[in-house]
């Protein structure tokens, strides 16, 4: 495996995001190696959007699985245990295989599911940001990176002008041979400075980025604002989810931004491609 240290100052911008210091070793792709298989991948377990054909119930809340380099990994849990139970079912997937639980903030529609997680998986590991009020058992603070398997890493971004009473969330970064892929929450801390914050640990564009930014709460040009930044920081492929999710900012993306648009769905799995 093709290797590179990066070494991640601690940087502040105008948004007010940083990211903690931290020394890493960085897999980057290698041409000689070309091995490339399916079995990694992410994949929504709950969203608002649901494919009722294949099964899954939907509700507003979000739930991703990832699995990439033989470690399976829920990011968040939904609003209710019974959606996530459900759902996991439909993708074939037992709680107490999963190797970590990352909660990327602690509004109820990312936390609700974790009671089940707890019941049906008690010693999995829970990792959440600083400060927040987690129930139910130990916590994991992440305040930095955390790297989770050879290409996955968990990434805190910071903000000084909350959203929600939430100045601190988890992103999620899997490193592809496209380049970095993306798993937001809410960006609470703000899509374009997850982004950036992404690119300083990657030392990559963005290639793909799911998941939600509120931009369902904000106003038109708002969101113009944020899909014309998303271009031009070279990111190629957008599939909002969650609160980003609706038909008018779905036009308002389809007018400001100039890559692959994706509509996300419950049920959906987009590969995760690395030459090992
Ligand atoms: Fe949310
Ligand atoms: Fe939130």
């Amino acid at each position: 495996m093709a290797a590179r240290s990066i070494v991640i100052a601690q940087a502040r911008n105008t948004a007010g995001i940083f990211t903690a210091i931290a020394a890493l070793c960085l897999p980057l792709p290698s041409g000689a190696e070309t091995e490339v298989t399916d079995t990694d991948y992410l994949q929504v377990i709950t969203d608002v959007t649901a494919s009722t054909e294949q099964g899954y119930r939907s509700e507003f809340g979000y739930a991703v699985l990832v699995v990439m380099d033989g470690v399976r990994l829920l990011f968040d849990t939904g609003v209710t245990a019974g959606v996530l139970q459900h759902n996991l079912r439909q993708a074939g997937v037992d709680a107490a295989d999963l190797d970590f639980v990352v909660l990327s903030h602690n509004h109820p529609d990312h936390i609700g599911g974790l009671a089940y997680i707890r019941r049906a998986a008690p010693a999995v590991p829970v990792l959440a940001p600083p400060k927040q009020g987690i129930d139910g058992g130990p916590v994991e603070r992440i305040n930095g990176v955390r790297r989770l398997a050879d290409h996955l890493y968990v990434l805190r971004t910071h903000t000084d002008e909350p959203t929600a009473g939430i100045s601190d969330e988890l992103s999620l970064v899997a490193l592809t041979d496209e380049g970095p892929y993306l798993v937001t929450a809410c960006s609470h801390t703000g899509l374009a400075s997850i982004v950036e914050a992404t690119t300083r640990l990657t030392g990559q564009a963005v290639y793909f980025q799911t998941g939600g930014a509120r931009l369902k709460f904000r106003q038109r040009e708002d969101t113009a604002a944020v899909a014309r930044r998303l271009d031009a920081l070279g990111v190629r492929r957008i599939s909002p989810g969650h609160c980003s999710v609706d038909h008018a900012v779905t036009r308002v993306l389809e007018e400001n931004f100039s890559g692959q648009l994706e509509l996300s769905e419950v049920g959906r799995r987009v590969p995760l491609r690395v030459s090992r």
